[in-house]
């Protein structure tokens, strides 16, 4: 099944994941009205789109996914055939410290999203599609073997990752209850340029670069499955256009490391980078209380995708990370703009310092 959306309300298009996102369709698919509507809470940067901005195809509004009159008049406006909903809480630490923005952003908005798309495609006589961009953390956590697979069971353990698990169950209920065609993907850690220095590997970057201490949950055993964003944003493009409706992809990297390794990793690229003798930075590292519920290991397969989809992703951890060191050293300004006092404040909160210790 193919599908060629003409419209397309992209929600949280000024983050990590969605501005790359932007940056990808605007220009490979010029003959498709993109509308970025995000409210630019601290995770939002217009900055990152800045390439794309005065494009004919593209166009930003500010406003939140909770607004149910902006989405409705949105819909009235632009007839959309297609909605990539990206707009979220993203942040898993954040979500320990206070959860109450995570279900409002990321439950009640996605409710007003599906509500507003239910509304103006009930009758609709033309193809249409709600995509949810989703995470792996909705199953739970896995022990040293096997993988998720879209038939396994949610088992949600932090707050973010229990929002995320009722949006999912929402999206599919309004497939179930009322029709509406949907598609879904979950995936693993993404990386690359424009992630807000919370994420790991951004902060490590960041923190070797100036010198700053490196906190490692626990004692870094802990095991994520990273994906490059460019590779992810691909992918997604491939399920919007070529997956039938009511259907759940995985959407991983197949690059899985534990915490402590990729630190070290990191750590010798910057220091390469920089030309620095390799292993200058390891003594930053600093082990650090573990959080609270610590998923131990994620690891998605990614078969389904690769084989029914085409898709594989480009890069494995050793170019993806060069690029990704290459791109942070290369945009310091963009890092720089984007630390302001509210950063600082976080920071202090979650490490109990503002970073020199
Ligand atoms: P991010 O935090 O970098 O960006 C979130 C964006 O949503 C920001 O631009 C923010 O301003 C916007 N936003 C927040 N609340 C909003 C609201 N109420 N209305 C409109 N816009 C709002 O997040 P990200 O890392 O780019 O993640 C994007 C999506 O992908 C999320 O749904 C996340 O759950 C999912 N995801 C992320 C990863 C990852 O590794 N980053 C992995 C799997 C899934
Ligand atoms: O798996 C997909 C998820 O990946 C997404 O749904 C989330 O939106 C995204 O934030 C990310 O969640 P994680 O919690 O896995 O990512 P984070 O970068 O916060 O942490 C990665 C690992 O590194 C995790 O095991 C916790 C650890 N960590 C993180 C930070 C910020 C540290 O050891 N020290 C740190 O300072």
């Amino acid at each position: 099944m193919s599908f060629f959306p003409t419209s397309v309300l992209v929600t949280g298009g000024a983050g990590f994941i969605g501005s790359n996102y932007l940056l990808h369709v605007v220009r490979t698919h010029p003959e498709t009205n993109f509308i970025n509507l995000d409210a630019l809470t601290y995770a939002g940067n217009l900055a990152n789109l800045k390439a794309i901005e005065d494009a004919p195809n593209y166009q930003f509004v500010q406003g939140s996914v909770n607004d149910a009159e902006l989405v409705a008049a949105l819909f009235s406006t632009h007839a959309f055939d297609a909605v990539v909903h990206f707009a979220a809480e993203s942040h898993v630490d954040r979500s320990i410290l206070d959860p109450t923005a995570f279900v409002s952003t990321n439950v009640h908005g996605t409710l007003v999203l599906l509500q507003a798309a239910q509304q103006a495609w009930k009758d609709a006589d033309y193809p249409c599609r709600f995509h949810h961009i989703s995470t792996d953390e909705v199953f739970g956590s896995l022990g040293a073997q096997g993988h998720f697979t879209a038939d396994t069971p949610y088992a949600p353990r932090s707050p973010y990752a229990a929002s995320k698990a009722a949006a999912d169950h929402l999206v599919r209920a309004f497939g179930t209850t009322y029709g509406l065609p949907w598609v879904m993907t979950n995936t693993s850690n993404n990386y690359g340029p424009f992630q807000f220095p919370e994420k790991l590997i951004p902060l490590v970057i960041r923190n070797a670069v100036v010198g700053y201490s490196i906190p490692v949950y626990g004692r870094g055993e802990n095991v994520r499955d990273w994906l490059y964003v460019q590779d992810h944003v691909e992918a997604l493009d491939v399920v919007l256009r070529n997956a039938g409706n009511h259907s759940t992809w995985l959407i991983g990297g197949n690059q899985e490391i534990t915490n402590l390794a990729l630190v070290e990793m990191l750590l010798d690229a910057v220091d390469t980078a920089t030309g620095k003798p390799v292993g200058t930075r390891r003594p930053l590292i600093q082990f650090v209380t573990d959080r609270p519920g610590h998923d131990f290991r994620y690891a998605l397969d990614s078969s389904p995708v690769q084989n029914e989809l085409g898709w594989r992703p480009k890069h494995d951890l050793t170019s993806g990370i060069s690029r990704t060191v290459t791109w942070y050293l290369e945009n310091a300004a963009w890092m720089n703009d984007i630390l302001d006092g509210g950063y600082r404040d976080y920071y202090e909160m979650q490490y109990g310092s503002r970073g020199m210790n």
